[in-house]
């Protein structure tokens, strides 16, 4: 192997116990490259580690360690050579953002700030960011593309990703020896097919599919559906569902974008498909042979009417597209819930 592909062989993954961490880890892994993952397991278990060694039969090494803590951030980088960064850590429940606007702000930029500070002092300047859907706010155009405005995020959380994509573009521009990708992720569900990593949330799930997958095992008693009168084929709102396997093979082609000296670049993740909230309930049902339970209730705040990506541009430069459909999605968020019935406890 030659030194210029070398450079980019030890990742340093943040937040790679989570749910998108941990299968991109065994992608990773999968792909040859030595993994280091630093979490600090607010929002997952080390168990999802142990389980991503199980799958691939590789070892990674974890630093149990906080983006807040600058000293101990410091010694895993003298420690560890890291080339490449791909940055997943972060506080995620949209709700919990408008309650503790604060910790939200503190933990996600803070930790980014502190991330990006060590990184400079260390000379690593590669970096892939877990981005978002919700920075184009209520989409001006559909299919959304890259060069859709950004639009006003409509809780703390979203801003968060609006403004550490502003603060990795200045990091980018004042320096261009930097490579910075932003993956603006679309709606990531389903989980590895094995059954042995996916999807934990901790307490009443936020987003749609651990809840059905919640009240198909008996653990909440229905669904409910947040409106039924928008501006849609059957009046709920739609999403471009995306699978979690094929979200974390992006990042592993995002890495070879990297290695062409990319610059600052943005990509959405996502099918392309959009599907409407009974769409997907259907076809849970479908997959789990029974029909689940719902109500329809009143509209959810913040909620945007349709999002779905135009992902042609990823297509194009990274040479990654989604293979997996809404079914398969189902399919393995299904699967993992069984076999899992209590998540990683
Ligand atoms: P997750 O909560 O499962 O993973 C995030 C991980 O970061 C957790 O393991 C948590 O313990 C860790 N973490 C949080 N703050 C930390 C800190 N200060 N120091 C160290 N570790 C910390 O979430 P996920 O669904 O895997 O999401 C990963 C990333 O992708 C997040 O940045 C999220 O905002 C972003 N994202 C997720 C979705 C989605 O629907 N899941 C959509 C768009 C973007
Ligand atoms: C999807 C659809 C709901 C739950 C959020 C964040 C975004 C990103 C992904 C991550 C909507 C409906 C949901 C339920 C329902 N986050 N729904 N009943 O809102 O598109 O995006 O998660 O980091 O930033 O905003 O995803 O799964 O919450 O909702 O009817 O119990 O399902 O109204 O139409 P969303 P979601």
């Amino acid at each position: 192997m030659n030194k210029k592909e070398d450079e980019f062989m030890k990742i340093l993954v943040t937040g790679g116990a989570g749910f998108i961490g941990s299968h991109t880890c065994v992608e990773l892994l999968n792909s040859e490259y030595d993994v280091v993952v630093v979490d600090n397991l607010s929002n997952s278990s080390e168990v999802s580690l142990d389980r991503v060694k199980e799958i691939t039969g590789k070892d990674l090494k974890f630093y149990k360690a906080d983006l807040l803590d600058c000293d101990t951030l410091d010694k895993i980088f003298l420690k560890e050579h890291i080339e490449t960064v791909i940055h997943f850590a972060g506080l995620k429940s949209v709700n919990e953002s408008v309650d503790k606007p604060l910790e939200y702000y503190n933990n996600n930029i803070t930790g980014t700030i502190n991330l990006c500070a060590c990184m400079k002092k260390y000379g690593v300047k590669n970096i892939i960011f877990s981005s978002s859907a919700t920075v184009y706010g209520e989409p001006a155009v559909l299919p959304i593309t890259e060069q859709c405005p950004k639009g006003t995020p409509t809780n703390p959380y979203g801003m968060t990703k609006w403004m550490i994509e502003e603060i990795l573009k200045d990091i980018q521009l004042s320096d261009n020896s930097w490579n910075v990708i932003i993956l603006r992720y679309f709606n990531p569900i389903g989980a590895h097919e094995s059954g042995l990593i996916g999807e934990d949330p901790k307490g009443i799930p936020n987003n749609l599919l651990p809840y059905i997958t919640q009240v198909a095992i008996g653990k909440r008693d229905y669904l409910n559906i947040y409106g039924n009168d928008y501006d849609t084929p059957d009046g709920t709102c739609i999403r471009d569902y995306i699978h979690v396997v094929d979200l974390a093979r992006g990042h592993v082609m995002a890495i070879n974008k990297l290695k062409e000296n990319c610059g600052f670049k943005i990509y959405n993740l996502g099918t392309g498909k959009g599907y409407s909230v009974m769409e997907v309930l259907h076809t849970f049902e479908k997959v789990c042979g029974r029909k689940l339970p719902y109500k329809i209730a009143g509209r959810r705040k913040g909620d945007v009417m349709a999002s779905y990506a135009d992902a042609s541009l990823a297509k194009k430069e990274l040479g990654w597209e989604a293979i997996y459909d809404l079914e398969k999605m189902c399919q393995d968020a299904w699967n993992w819930q069984k076999k899992n019935p209590s998540g990683y406890q």
